[in-house]
């Protein structure tokens, strides 16, 4: 595997294999990688010649209160992970690399980026679209893999790239959970032994709606399911909730029942501490 700090050394590999004929799979990540990332990574290697995966903590979707500075991070880890997974290139760029001093463009998806996580995270989604696109420059892939458990920023991906035109296809990953339900993501490391519990509480409020919907022979009102969530969350575990949403799949517009291709979407936060968030279909 080729470890690429910067930008020219990528596009000289990059330009290498296009030579080629080869196509190219991104797997954009922040690295510290669990067994979801691994599968991003697998499937990139089932759909393309070449993988190559970026890790790189980006500020500009964080918040001024967010976890910038606590972001777990374990380089030497990932690099073994990533290279077991068969990964071809690991971009690993620092900061000023992809941002310089006077970086003043930012991408935005305005309606899609609003709602859901949008709400409470209002810079999150425009710092995701920019540095993607900007990745999206970088290693001009065929095709790019991201997980659903972060619906939302799939949905934004998709609309900027048929907004801006890339050439690049968007491949959506079914979410990798624990076996318990959890959906894995780095920000579970953040979860000592009693919040892990706890953590299971979303994934069971959202299959709860599921089992409901899927099994009444009419269309359901989302409001009292989605309240009698709020409540089984509150009740049993010590999380508040940001939101819990039935949308639509491909808008991501509230929908008052579940109708057609919907999905449950929600986030919760444990001990007002760890905010996790997670969604299936209906
Ligand atoms: O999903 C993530 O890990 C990040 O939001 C992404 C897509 C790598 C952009 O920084």
């Amino acid at each position: 595997m080729i470890t690429a700090t910067s930008i020219a050394q990528i596009r000289r590999v990059i330009t290498a294999w296009k030579k080629d004929t080869r196509t190219i799979c991104l797997v954009p990540t922040m690295g510290f990688f669990h067994d979801g990332h691994v599968a991003l990574m697998k499937h990139g290697q089932q759909r393309a010649d070449k993988v190559v995966v970026s890790l790189f903590v980006n500020p500009a979707q964080f918040g001024p209160a967010e976890d910038l500075d606590s972001y777990p991070q374990n380089l030497q880890t990932d690099m073994q992970v990533a290279e077991e997974a068969g990964v071809d290139v690991l971009f690993h760029p620092a900061k000023a690399e992809i941002y310089t001093n006077d970086h003043q463009t930012t991408v935005c998806v305005t309606e899609l980026s609003k709602g859901l996580c949008g709400q409470d995270r209002p810079q999150h989604f425009p710092g995701v679209a920019t540095v993607v696109s900007k990745l999206f420059n970088i290693v001009e892939p065929d095709m790019a893999v991201f997980g659903k458990k972060d619906y939302q920023q799939l949905a934004v991906i998709k609309k900027m790239v048929a907004d801006l035109n890339f050439n690049v296809e968007i491949i959506g990953h079914e979410i990798v959970r624990e076996a318990d339900g959890l959906a894995m993501s780095s920000r579970n490391a953040y979860l000592n032994k009693h919040e892990r519990r706890d953590a299971t509480i979303l994934f069971k409020a959202l299959t709860m709606v599921k089992q409901q919907v899927d099994m009444s022979p009419a269309y359901l009102e989302s409001q009292p399911l989605l309240r009698e969530a709020e409540t089984f969350i509150i009740k049993n575990s010590n999380c508040t909730v940001d939101y819990l949403a039935i949308i639509d799949s491909s808008n991501l517009e509230p929908k008052s029942q579940a109708i057609g291709d919907c999905r449950i979407a929600g986030a919760i936060r444990i001990n007002n501490k760890v905010r996790l968030i997670d969604n299936m279909a209906l």
